[in-house]
This record gives C-alpha cells, sequence and structure tokens, in this order.
C-alpha cells in the first residue's frame, strides 16, 4: 500500500509533496508543490484527487500560499484568505475541500491578534492535524466495515476510493484492508472507471500492492458479473452526502446502484464525517463538476471519436439514499440511511 499520499516535509521552511496520480500506475512518484499555483493545477488535473485527499492537498496549499509572505500579521492572514478562495476554485464536487478550506480561515480567525508568525504555525499545524486525522478516521472506517468482507465473498467497487485517494488507508477499500489483515480471502472486481480510469490505473494498482485478489473488469460488465452471481456486495467511496443520504460520486456510480438493486446485491458507501454535507437537503444540491470532452474523444492521447464529435462529461453522479444498504463511517455504520439517521451518527 502506498505511503502517505499528499505529505508536509520539515517545518515551515519545509515543503509539500504528493504522488502525481496521472502518472500511475507506470511510475510512482512524489512531486514538489513550490507555489499555490502547482497546488491548484494538481488539484484540477487530478495529479491529487479522491475527496479527502483533495481536502488535505487544499489544507497545506495554504500553507505553501502563505510559506513567502513576511510575518506581518495582516498580510499572512489577507494572503491565507486569498489562497483558501483561489484553491475553492479548482474543483466544485468533493465538499472536503470546502470543509478542509473552511477550517484553515477558522484558525486564521482564532489566531489574529496573535502575529503573523503564529498565524503561519498555527495554519502547519491545522494542515497536518487535518492530515493526521482523515488517517485516522480511514482505519475506523475499515474497523467498521471489515465484518462485511466474509471469507470468499466478492465485493466490486467503481473508482478508486483507497489510499491514494485519502491521507492514507482509503475509504471504500479500508474494509477490504482491514479483511484482508485478518486473513480473509475474498475477490474485488475493480470497475476501470471510464473516462479517466481510476479503477484501472489506480485501484488495480493499490490492490496489487496490497497482494489482494482483484480482477479489472470494463464498466459495462458490471451487469454481467452480477448476474452470474460473482458480486455479493458493493462497495464505493463519496465525493459529498447530502443530509438525506444522497451520495455524489463518480461518474457510473449511480449505475452500478441500480444494478446491484436489480441483483438483490446491497450496495455501501464509505466516507468519513467531512464528506458529508449536511446544509443541503438533498442530492439535487450537489454541484456536479462538468470536464473537457478530450477526456472521453482522446482519452490518454489517441483520438477515439471523430473530430468535432459532441460530448457531455460530468465527473460525477448522485446515487439515491434508497439504493443504499449502508454508509459506512468512521462513527459507525448507518444502515439505510435517511435524514434522522445520518443526523444522529454525523449530525453532532
Ligand atoms: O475525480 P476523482 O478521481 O477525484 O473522483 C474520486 C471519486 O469519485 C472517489 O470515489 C471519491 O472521491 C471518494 S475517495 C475516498
Amino acid at each position: 500500500m502506498p505511503e502517505q499520499t499528499v505529505r508536509w516535509i520539515g517545518d515551515l521552511d519545509g515543503r509539500m509533496e504528493l504522488i502525481d496520480q496521472t502518472l500511475l500506475p507506470l511510475e510512482f512518484k512524489f512531486i514538489t508543490m513550490n507555489t499555490i499555483e502547482e497546488v491548484w493545477e494538481a488539484i484540477k488535473v487530478l495529479r491529487v484527487r479522491g475527496a479527502p485527499a483533495i481536502g488535505v492537498a487544499a489544507a497545506m496549499g495554504m500553507v505553501v500560499g502563505i510559506q513567502k509572505a513576511s510575518d506581518d500579521e495582516k498580510e499572512v492572514a489577507d494572503r491565507a484568505i486569498r489562497a483558501a478562495e483561489y484553491l475553492a476554485t479548482s474543483r466544485p464536487t468533493a465538499v472536503n475541500l470546502f470543509w478542509a478550506l473552511d477550517r484553515m480561515k477558522r484558525c486564521v480567525e482564532q489566531y489574529r491578534g496573535k502575529g503573523g508568525r503564529a498565524i503561519k504555525a498555527a495554519l502547519l499545524a491545522e494542515a497536518k492535524a487535518i492530515r493526521d486525522e482523515d488517517a485516522a478516521m480511514c482505519r475506523r472506517i475499515g474497523d467498521n466495515g471489515q465484518h462485511l468482507i466474509t471469507e470468499g465473498c466478492g465485493v466490486l467497487t467503481h473508482c478508486n476510493a483507497g489510499s491514494l485517494a485519502t491521507a492514507e488507508y482509503g475509504t471504500a477499500l479500508a474494509p477490504m484492508y482491514r479483511a484482508h489483515e485478518r486473513g480473509r480471502k475474498f475477490r474485488v472486481y475493480a470497475d476501470e472507471t471510464r473516462p479517466l480510469l481510476q479503477g484501472a490505473r489506480l485501484t488495480m494498482w493499490e490492490l496489487q500492492q496490497a497482494g489482494i485478489d482483484c480482477t479489472l473488469i470494463c464498466d459495462n460488465m458490471a451487469a454481467v458479473v452480477m448476474r452470474q452471481g460473482k458480486v455479493n456486495l458493493v462497495i464505493v467511496g463519496a465525493d459529498r452526502i447530502a443530509a438525506n443520504g444522497d451520495t455524489a460520486n463518480k461518474i457510473g456510480t449511480y449505475g452500478v446502484a441500480v444494478l446491484a438493486k436489480h441483483h438483490g446485491v446491497p450496495f455501501y458507501v464509505a466516507a468519513p464525517s467531512s464528506t458529508f454535507d449536511l446544509k443541503i437537503g438533498s442530492g439535487a444540491e450537489i454541484p456536479i463538476e462538468e470536464r473537457g470532452g478530450d477526456e472521453v474523444t482522446r482519452g490518454f492521447g489517441r483520438q477515439t471519436a471523430p473530430t468535432g464529435a459532441k460530448t457531455y462529461c460530468p465527473a460525477f453522479d448522485v446515487t439515491p439514499a434508497e439504493l443504499i444498504a449502508g454508509i459506512i463511517t468512521e462513527r459507525g455504520l448507518i444502515e439505510r440511511p435517511d435524514r434522522e439517521r445520518i443526523a444522529s451518527v454525523v449530525g453532532v
């Protein structure tokens, strides 16, 4: 399993590094983020991706943004707030991005009056805390979901909600890692996840590293493997969960949930409390990112559609709560999620 996806080396004079996921599975490489523009670009083009990892990157990106400021308090505070506003424009769907930036902004306010140096130190400590807390939450998600991965079962996942998508250890993959650590044998089917192939490039790579039995399928094969009885449950991650349990995740997730319902396969979502957006009532309010048509017509450099082909490219979809058997959080498993059950677990 890969080490920390996003990391800070050293103190305030140190540096931010992240695994460049666009190079995987062929090359495993950490790159240094020298400027806030580089952090924004890394989020935008998915060098770092996955809701919790984006949150960690944004928090550390704010530190990059104030690192070279003088110790004048007003300058540090102004630059920090501008950095937060700028990073918030990188991607719209994963709420962890905004959750982390809000936490960092609150930190600025808390330290106003104590001097620029104190604000800088507090922001670095907060960014490191966001990272460490995410790593701990992921392990608890693993604990709370591992019982679902029974001996000999088949589990299907979509996109990558593993170690690479978080600080470390993953959300949807965490119960699989925990079950594997306990010696349980099971099979994973990984949807390749068009158009950017996070399942093929990243989930397959991670699970192979961990020594877990995994089989790559094209997205359009999920129905067949379910019909053949090879899949006993589905676990996916989430980018934003509304107060009623409607869940945004990588495009194609909704289709998998509909297939699972038809085949009587329980469909689970795994996510930390930082992925819930209780301010919005339903999935209809979740902003869905649209990406460039090139990712579909010219994926990975080769043209696969006629020049000028019209495209429609939402990067995420919303699975209605009624299709979700349970949401595995670090605070416990929310079965048959609805407004009340969600509020009682993550609303406090
Ligand atoms: O576009 P991406 O690769 O950032 O999309 C990632 C997903 O949809 C993940 O499933 C989600 O962020 C959960 S990550 C623990």
